[in-house]
């Protein structure tokens, strides 16, 4: 069944078309990878799946264990059990992360914020009385913000760049929380531009200028992305393909 579907989402933005007919479907229970090239649209993507206010005015529909999303906020669709991870994590100065972690958390107790913790490699001990401030590193507060997505036990997550700002030895510890999303039955779409994100996911979504260029095998992807998109100048997909049509 799919958790999520993109039917024919066009949207533009400040004059520019940013996603260009884009259908997409999402597997429930299952990892996926939406891996495009820098601009491609990746952001703006999860930005519409959770209503963020400027990405609400677009055609198409976003359906939602097959209900559209159309008109709902930000709040309803966090409890519909829709969550995003962001890009760049956000800083909450003056809150501790024990406070921040219970604050969106289905089991409140401290057992389950000290687990959270020790599931993304923050030693619970060491971090529960932290500041989610400018004290943590980027990596720590993205660790932060994935114990508090783990025990917020969502239905749907949506993270952008898991990896970015991460460690090797840290990158471990989020592929592993993947997993346990996994095991928790919770449906994931990873946004990246690394192959060793896209390498976690059962499913791969290939996107560039707002366009699904292709899906499915993840090995498949992972090698026409490696080949053709990194060396490539993102012309748009449909311009390519008639321009390799002409060639051939
Ligand atoms: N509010 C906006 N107004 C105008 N253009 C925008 C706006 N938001 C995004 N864009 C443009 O839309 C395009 C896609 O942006 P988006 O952030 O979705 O890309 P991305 O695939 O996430 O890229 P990256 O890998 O760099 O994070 C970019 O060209 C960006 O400049
Ligand atoms: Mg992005």
């Amino acid at each position: 069944m799919n958790i999520l579907q993109l039917k024919d989402v066009t949207l533009d933005l400040g004059g520019k078309r940013i996603l260009n007919h884009l259908s997409l479907d999402v597997r429930e229970g299952h990892i996926h990878a939406l891996i495009g090239p820098n601009g491609a649209g990746k952001s703006t993507t999860a930005n519409v799946i959770m209503g963020l206010s400027g990405y609400n005015d677009f055609e198409g529909d976003v359906l939602f264990q097959g209900e559209s999303l159309r008109g709902l906020s930000v709040d309803q669709r966090a409890r519909r059990g829709i969550t995003l991870a962001w890009q760049e994590p956000a800083r909450f100065e003056g809150l501790s992360v024990r406070a921040f972690i219970r604050a969106a958390a289905k089991d409140k107790s401290d057992d389950k914020i000290r687990e959270a913790l020790d599931q993304v490699g923050l030693e619970p001990g060491k971090y529960i009385d932290r500041a989610v401030d400018k004290t943590l590193s980027g990596g720590e507060r993205k660790r932060v913000e994935l114990a508090s997505i783990l025990a917020m036990e969502p239905k749907l997550v949506l993270m952008d760049e898991p990896d970015s700002g991460i460690d090797v030895e840290a990158l471990d510890r989020i592929f592993q929380a993947l997993k346990i999303f996994k095991q928790k039955q919770a449906t994931v779409l990873a946004i990246t531009h690394s192959l060793a994100v896209l390498r976690q996911a059962e499913h791969a979504l290939l996107l560039c200028c707002g366009r699904m260029v292709d899906k499915g095998s993840v090995d498949r992807i992972a090698y026409y992305f490696e080949k053709k998109c990194v060396p490539c100048d993102h012309l748009d997909p449909v311009v390519r393909l008639a321009e390799d049509a002409n060639v051939g």
